[in-house]
């Protein structure tokens, strides 16, 4: 599962390591290349890895976004997939999607000095470009939950003609917006120190991860439509990090998961 690792993966594991706190434990991988990071990391949690394995690309071939799209993973990307464990039902584990956003902007915060803002439900942004995606995938056996594997891509020091034509008005990285540029493993490392507190936090904290959630949710307050052509006001946030949309009839539909377009877009 961990297998030997060629010298590039050595030098970057080596800087990660040496900034996480000493006997962490997990599995920690840094490949140049995989298809998907979070596809490796449910390989290794159906072998049994343990919580708080990490596996980290230089570059995604087959890198998978939410509601089966793909995600486009050049190189000067960070792709990251985390390992989580909860001993919760399959339904308990609703809002993580949302307690990741939170946790990725903290590492942001931390690392690189800025705090970017969240479109509902998993999308960092800065500047109305998206900077971040998320995608959270449980697995689970004989229907109980048996993880959560948390998997993270970062525009970091992408060039915009990396970026198929379609995205490039939507995603930008980190150095292309004029934002600090950490080093590769400052910025994994905050990462999955974030990730780690997430994990010891979860779900208890819920009420610190949802107040900072509505602080810096862009989509809250402004008019959304779905894809179906509904428009909605979106005028709230649920217990569970869903969208509360007050419809045109008066209505309030809760939305728990999926895409609100901002009408800014
Ligand atoms: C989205 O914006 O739709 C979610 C994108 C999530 C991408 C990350 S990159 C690391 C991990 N591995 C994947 O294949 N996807 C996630």
């Amino acid at each position: 599962m961990t297998g030997p690792e060629p010298s590039g993966e050595k030098s970057r594991l080596a800087a990660l390591a040496s900034r996480l706190p000493e006997g962490r434990g997990g599995f920690l991988r840094w490949p140049e290349e995989v298809g998907s990071t979070n596809t490796v990391m449910k390989e290794w949690a159906g072998q049994g890895a343990p919580a708080g394995s990490v596996i980290l690309a230089e570059r995604q071939t087959g890198g998978r976004g939410r509601l089966g799209r793909s995600f486009v993973s050049p190189p000067g990307g960070l792709y990251l997939s985390y390992l989580m464990r909860p001993r919760l039902s399959p339904e308990g584990v609703g809002g993580l999607t949302a307690w990741t956003a939170v946790a990725v902007r903290r590492a942001l915060g931390r690392c690189c000095g800025f705090l970017p803002e969240i479109k509902w439900v998993n999308d960092l942004e800065w500047q109305g470009r998206k900077l971040c995606g998320i995608l959270c995938e449980s697995l689970l056996r004989g229907g109980a939950l048996e993880s959560v594997v948390l998997g993270i891509g970062i525009n970091v020091d992408t060039s915009p003609e990396e970026f198929p034509p379609e995205l490039r008005r939507r995603a930008a990285s980190l150095r292309a917006l004029g934002l600090p540029v950490p080093a590769r493993g400052d910025l994994a490392a905050a990462l999955v120190r974030s990730l780690d507190d997430l994990a010891a936090e979860f779900p208890l904290a819920g009420d610190a991860y949802r107040e900072e959630y509505r602080a810096c949710c862009v989509t809250l307050g402004k008019t959304v439509t779905l894809p179906d052509g509904t428009e909605g006001f979106a005028e709230g946030l649920g217990e569970d990090f869903s969208l509360l949309l007050r419809l045109p009839d008066g209505s309030l539909r809760k939305l728990r998961s999926g895409e609100a377009t901002l009408h800014r877009e």
